[in-house]
């Protein structure tokens, strides 16, 4: 049995009921509407944020009805984002299946990322859940700073490893940030210790991105979504940067103008790929994110062990060790 899976079956029952909660608040009369969440329900992806979120409440003993509101608000954010960044991204497909922007195009899917943003907010305003709203809203806004600071690096391709760890932190580290201090929040901790898991979520974010950057390199993967896109959309993410790093002027200048004019020459990415691995830039990702890993590992193991704590842990290493 895969890790995920294995992680999974001790919470089988609170997922059930994640899966139903989730179900429920995106029910909708509007037909259209309608269609295209079955299809998004169809294909729900490794669901590893609420999965945490729950771990991260049962960390202090309180998976209650906040908690899985708390996972439902997240996973419904999740998605929208997910479906605006095939927009961005012009992506075609998504965890296996063509992507929402593919079928219906990018204005419809523009309006259901929407949708999805505003029923997830919305449930948690009706329920009062005012503390996971805080948090929430917090990453969102970070998540649309992440996504246009690497559009902006993308125009000027002038991104370096520090402002790449930023654009990571913001898009993806805020919302993993936000599944522990969540779970953390709705099991009424103190302050102190939903700050403390934000942190062990971002690193653990961090480690999540750099991993999703590194199957971007790989062609002989099975993630679900297009690989080599990222050269593609001139995103120039942490192998590529350390590459870069570590060239001749020279050298840098026919790399920048392959990403900025031949980015869509087949052979020219592929020689620019080659190079990236040839380089170390792989394996210096690869250290990069196993630190960001073990920082997060480290923060956690201050706090009391019990059978979630260990989860978490595991699925810290799986945010590493995945195969999509
Ligand atoms: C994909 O997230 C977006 C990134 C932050 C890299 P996941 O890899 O968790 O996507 P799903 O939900 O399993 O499809
Ligand atoms: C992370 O960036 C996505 C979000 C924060 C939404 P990517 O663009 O690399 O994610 P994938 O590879 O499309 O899932
Ligand atoms: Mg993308
Ligand atoms: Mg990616």
């Amino acid at each position: 049995m895969s890790l995920l899976k294995e992680l999974k079956k001790p919470l089988a029952s609170e997922l059930k009921e994640f899966q139903r909660v989730f179900r429920q608040s995106v029910k909708t009369s509007v037909p259209l509407i309608n269609v295209i969440m079955q299809y998004i329900l169809k294909a729900k992806g490794k669901q590893i944020r609420p999965l945490i979120v729950l771990y991260s409440a049962g960390l202090f003993d309180g998976i209650n009805d906040s908690t899985y509101r708390s996972a439902t608000l997240i996973e419904l954010l999740h998605t929208a984002t997910l479906v605006h960044d095939d927009v961005v991204d012009d992506s075609d497909r998504r965890r296996g299946r063509f992507s929402i922007n593919a079928l219906w195009k990018n204005k419809i899917a523009v309006l259901i990322g929407d949708y999805l943003l505003s029923r997830g907010m919305l449930t948690a305003l009706q329920a009062k859940d005012y503390h996971t709203l805080e948090i929430v809203s917090e990453a969102v806004k970070e998540m649309s700073e992440g996504e246009l600071l690497q559009i902006e690096k993308a125009r000027k391709l002038d991104i370096d490893e520090t402002v790449y760890y930023e654009v990571i932190r913001k898009k993806t580290a805020s919302l993993l940030a936000s599944c522990f201090a969540v779970g953390a929040a709705s099991a009424k901790m103190s302050e102190e210790n939903i700050q403390k898991m934000w942190k062990i979520g971002e690193y653990t974010g961090m480690a999540f991105q750099i991993k999703d950057d590194i199957f971007d390199f790989e062609s002989n993967n099975d993630i679900g979504k297009p690989t080599g896109i990222d050269i593609k959309e001139k995103k120039m993410t942490l192998p590529l940067i350390f590459l870069l790093n570590n060239s001749s002027f020279l050298e840098k200048r026919k790399i920048i103008n392959i990403v900025k004019r031949h980015n869509n020459n087949k052979e020219k990415v592929t020689w620019l790929i080659d190079a990236v691995v040839m380089s170390g830039g792989i394996d210096y990702a690869t250290d990069k994110m196993l630190e960001f890993k073990s920082k997060a590992l480290l923060l956690l193991k201050e706090f009391p062990e019990n059978e979630s704590r260990d989860a978490l842990e595991q699925i810290i290493e799986f945010t590493i060790d995945r195969k999509k």
